[in-house]
């Protein structure tokens, strides 16, 4: 063999090395520098984008983190909420828990079209909501924590899997510690993160049975909840009510010292304070602002991280709304 033939010939097996590493051998893995230097200005355009969305809306901050608990619920945080349903698609944006209820998507449109305009083609739409969820949170005083970032977008979605999923809100406590149990939360992971209900409002329609038939609740929390949540089903429905009116627009602790008095909005809520299991967490992070603050963001951390498409598996949407 000549030199040439011999160097054509590493060039080829170097080649397929590193092919086969990128495809088999290596795990891709999320990292805090996933972007760094792809698309440096992700973070500054992510965060002002927020910021300024929060201001002009100040429930937004609440729908972005919730939007982002939808998506990480059903098959991992991989944008699969955010894809539109067609003629020949259903997704998960009309599931039983979305459907006329989360929002958000527009806000999420606007940020990707601007990361686009800098860094096209390189950042997912998974990683924008999942930077938009962790900056809505600290606007609101909430906690900060770690975001690995590289995730890819999915290229399908399940409505099936968005229904059986998300947990309703007339779910029991067993049924919340199984939803919850299934992603591979705790008990008291379950607890911190529905702490997200300090912040956002809810229909009438998801809480009137428990305005008017329930006994574990203040009477007069639920006589003001009844002037704007009319007692017959159909009317008033989309009607809405602060989850925490203590201190709505803040990321505090009042969510439950809400439940310690009764004062929970959903059947949801207070079944984590109703005598069961989960009493002495409530207890603890009502007492506790601190420790609730760090509970939540290193639940947040774990949530971000379920099943996430990394390396080679799905595609970076140029559209949140549709796949390539
Ligand atoms: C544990 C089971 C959960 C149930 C049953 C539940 C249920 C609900 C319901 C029914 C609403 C009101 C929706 C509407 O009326 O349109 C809501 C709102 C909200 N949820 Fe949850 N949720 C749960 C867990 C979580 C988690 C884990 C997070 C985030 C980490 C979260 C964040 C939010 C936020 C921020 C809102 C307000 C959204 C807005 O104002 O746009 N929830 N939730
Ligand atoms: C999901 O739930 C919604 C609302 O209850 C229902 O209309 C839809 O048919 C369900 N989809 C599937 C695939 O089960």
């Amino acid at each position: 063999m000549d030199s040439n033939k011999l160097i054509a010939f590493l060039v080829i097996v170097v080649t397929l090395l590193l092919h086969g590493n990128n495809y088999t051998v290596v795990e891709a893995q999320l990292s805090q520098g996933f972007y760094s230097s792809s698309c440096p200005l992700l973070l500054p355009i992510v965060r002002t984008a927020v910021t300024s969305a929060v201001a002009f809306d100040p429930r937004m901050g609440a729908s972005l983190l919730r939007l982002f608990y939808l998506d990480c619920f059903v098959n991992g945080c991989d944008a699969s909420i955010l894809l539109d349903d067609t003629s020949s698609f259903t997704g998960e944006q009309n599931a039983a828990s979305n459907h006329n209820s989360a929002r958000g998507f527009n806000v999420i449109d606007n940020i990707k079209s601007a990361v686009e305009r800098v860094c096209p083609g390189v950042v997912s739409c998974a990683d924008i909501l999942a930077i938009a969820a962790r900056d809505s949170v600290v606007t609101l005083g909430g906690p900060r924590w770690r975001l690995n970032l590289g995730r890819r977008d999915a290229r399908t979605a399940s409505q099936a899997a968005a229904n059986s999923s998300i947990p309703a809100p007339t779910s029991s406590l067993s049924q919340l510690i199984t939803s919850f149990a299934n992603l591979g939360f705790t008990a008291r992971e379950m607890v911190a993160l529905s702490g997200a209900h300090t912040i956002g409002q809810a229909q009438c329609r998801n809480f009137r049975t428990r305005i008017y038939q329930e006994t574990n609740i203040d009477p007069t929390f639920a006589a003001t909840r009844q002037q704007n949540c009319p007692i017959t089903s159909g009317s008033g429905d989309g009607n809405l009510a602060l989850l925490d009116s203590l201190t709505p627009f803040v990321f505090d602790n009042s969510y439950f010292r809400n439940l310690m008095s009764q004062r929970g909005l959903l059947h949801f809520d207070q079944v984590l304070f109703n005598g069961g299991s989960t009493d002495s967490i409530v207890r603890e992070y009502s007492q506790n602002a601190r420790v609730f603050r760090n509970d939540f963001a290193a639940a947040m951390l774990k949530m971000s991280q379920i099943s996430p498409l990394t390396g080679s598996d799905g595609e970076i949407r140029m559209s949140c709304g549709r796949t390539n």
